[in-house]
């Protein structure tokens, strides 16, 4: 298995493209020869990423500035995406919210499971018939460790990515000889902007620094997965204890250890 070879018609979709993660898995797609339509809020990165990877790598880089929790704006697109040859979709936009569900604002967790949870089956759904009729195409999900376990005080990211996690590998099943694949990118602490939107700046002192990865050593584990046709990629060794942690571990007992943890983030 490997990914579709690109091709002058064909795109690579990245969301979340304007930073972190989804900026390096961009710039890997482009560095392979992938011509791109890069997904997020915030046009002026997107425009300044788009220039910056077309001058340096010769392909196409179009941007669509989409709110993808707003169903509206996101349905624009899906429509748009449906009528394209897409080989690639990398579904990685996302954003978590940490604290007590009871005191938190429902408009903003409304938006986290919008985003993190139903764009990315929106989008898979949008791009998956074409893909599937072509016998070629490569979707990547970027769901997360916190979406294998409970996590008190995190709980409609942990949810949310708990969705995506499940859709991820379930799909990587299913497509199995159809010439499409679905790999899963399950990451532990990855240095981006994640911290920030989530509005925890303590979260960046309270992991040693030596347990994170970079955003570029993320996508290019990622890149190198699907490449590969593997089921889930996650980058680390923090990330693979939390991992085996987080799925063996009794819940009984993991989840009032995560909940203190949780608790001293905010
Ligand atoms: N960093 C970590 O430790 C970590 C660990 C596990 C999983 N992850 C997951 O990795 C993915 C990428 O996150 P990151 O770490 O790279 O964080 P990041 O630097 O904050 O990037 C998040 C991206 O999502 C986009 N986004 C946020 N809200 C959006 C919306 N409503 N519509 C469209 N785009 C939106 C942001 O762009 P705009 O603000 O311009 O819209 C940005 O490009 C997320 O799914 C995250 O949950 C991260």
């Amino acid at each position: 298995m490997s990914l579709p070879t690109p091709a002058p018609g064909t795109r690579a979709v990245v969301t979340g493209a304007s930073s972190g993660i989804g900026t390096a898995l961009a710039d890997g797609l482009a560095r392979r020869g992938y011509s791109l339509i890069l997904v997020a809020r915030r046009e002026d990165r997107l425009r300044e990423l788009a220039d910056r990877l077309a001058a340096r790598y010769g392909v196409e880089a179009e941007i669509r500035a989409v709110d993808l929790s707003d169903r509206g704006e996101r349905a624009k697109l899906c429509d748009e995406l449906a009528d394209r040859d897409i080989a690639v979709l990398c579904n990685n936009a996302g954003f978590a919210t940490y604290g007590e569900l009871a005191t938190a604002d429902p408009a903003r967790e409304h938006q986290q499971v919008e985003l993190n949870s139903v764009a990315v089956h929106d989008l898979t759904l949008a791009v998956l018939p074409g893909m599937v009729e072509r016998g070629a195409g490569a979707i990547l999900i970027t769901g997360s460790t916190a979406g294998n376990q409970p996590g008190p005080n995190n709980a409609t990211y942990a949810a949310s990515k708990a969705f995506a996690n499940t859709l991820a590998e379930s799909l990587h099943g299913e497509l199995a000889g159809t010439g499409v694949q679905c790999t899963l990118l399950a990451p532990g602490p990855v240095r981006t902007e994640y911290a920030e939107a989530a509005e925890v700046p303590n979260l960046n002192r309270m992991v040693p620094g030596p347990l994170w990865v970079s955003a570029e050593q993320a996508a290019a584990e990622a890149i190198a997965g699907m490449t590969a046709g593997r089921r889930r990629v996650v980058p680390g060794v923090f990330a693979k204890v939390q991992t085996v942690s987080g799925q063996y571990a009794p819940r009984a007992l993991i989840g009032p250890i995560l909940r203190t943890v949780y608790r001293k983030v905010t």
